[in-house]
């Protein structure tokens, strides 16, 4: 399949004063396929967002993209000049935050924040995009729809919010959507139906998703490949299937011990990953997993380890493997 978005070597690091610099992402590649969903998974401050926000050049101001190639369709997004950039955003690429409320305008009407993508990106008219934005309401399963386009987003639920967003990120029809934690501060009932509703969505649209969640949990049944990722670094990359049933990386297989199964008859014991995820200002030139790991050696703590293709599709980085 023809593939939309290469993500090459990302490097995003915050460079600060008299303090060691804060290596958010520390070369990440990989590549996205037309309709393809994506998983980035990985625990907080493993550098999900500041990579996501990288490719769209969203990234903190104080931070900076040190080096690395976004190639979308075929051009670099890091290299293009801004007014390209803000086409791409939104009408190419969209991107849905893990907090509605901070995204969307709290001065503006739903109804009028949804209409203004159609007149944005689709030149539509004042009654059009109106009549756009409510049926994109409806689409995204809004209840009452006509008194929702009225109301301000203080007025509505977390899970109303965060169906609001998808409907804005729907309306601009792009090529790929972004879902950064998209379900994280919803109770789970609410988790389950804007995540199957995100999905399908794309999937009917032929859409490539990125999703990025630190539930491993929840990717099982709507992604087609796992990136998984650890202080800065994506450690495995493999289809669903051979993540869930062939980990071959110790975090991956730690991760997978550390959730919930309900295909493991009888249950399965919950084991927690010992100790914390290192301090990204603080990483060694070894294996940033090491001081958790159970295969850890001396070569683990002196050279990071590549990240090796070990079988057909099936990429990870350990020495020990
Ligand atoms: N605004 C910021 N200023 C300084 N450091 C930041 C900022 N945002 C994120 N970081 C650093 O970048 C790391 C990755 O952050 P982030 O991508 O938000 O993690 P994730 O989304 O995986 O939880 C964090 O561990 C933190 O050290
Ligand atoms: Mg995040």
């Amino acid at each position: 399949m023809e593939e939309i978005l290469q993500i090459a070597n990302l490097r995003t690091y915050f460079f600060r004063r008299f303090k060691p610099t804060i290596k958010a992402v520390d070369g990440v590649s990989y590549k996205v396929k037309k309709g393809e969903t994506i998983a980035l998974v990985g625990e907080s401050g493993c550098g999900k967002t500041i990579s996501a926000l990288s490719i769209l050049r969203l990234n903190p101001p104080t931070s900076t993209i040190v080096e690395g190639q976004v190639k979308w369709l075929g051009h670099d997004i890091l290299k293009v000049p801004d007014e390209e950039i803000c086409r791409i955003r939104g009408k190419d690429i969209a991107m849905i935050f893990q907090n509605p409320l901070s995204s969307l305008n709290p001065l503006m009407t739903i109804g009028r924040q949804i209409s203004e993508t159609f007149q944005t990106h689709h030149c539509l008219c004042g009654k059009d995009s109106w009549n756009e934005a409510k049926r994109m309401l409806n689409l995204v399963a809004v209840p009452d729809v006509e008194s929702k386009m009225t109301a301000y987003p203080f007025q509505l639920s977390g899970g109303m919010r965060q169906r609001v967003m998808v409907a804005m990120a729907l309306s601009c029809d792009p090529k790929l959507m972004i879902a950064d934690e998209p379900t994280t501060a919803l109770d789970v009932t609410t988790q389950a139906q804007i995540l199957s509703l995100i999905c399908t969505a794309n999937r009917e649209a032929g859409r490539a998703t990125i999703l990025v969640t630190h539930d491993l949990g929840i990717v099982a049944r709507y992604a087609d490949t796992v990136n998984i990722m650890y202080a800065g670094h994506i450690v495995e990359s493999a289809g669903c299937m051979d993540i869930y049933h062939t980990p071959l990386h110790p975090y991956t297989e730690a991760l997978l011990k550390s959730v919930p199964r309900i295909d493991k008859i009888g249950g399965n014991e919950l084991i927690p990953i010992p100790g914390y995820p290192p301090l990204l200002d603080r990483l060694g030139p070894g294996c940033p997993f090491e001081a958790r790991c159970t295969r850890r050696t001396t070569k683990c703590l002196k050279e990071m380890p590549p990240i090796e293709e070990v079988s057909e599709n099936h990429y990870a980085a350990c020495w020990h493997i």
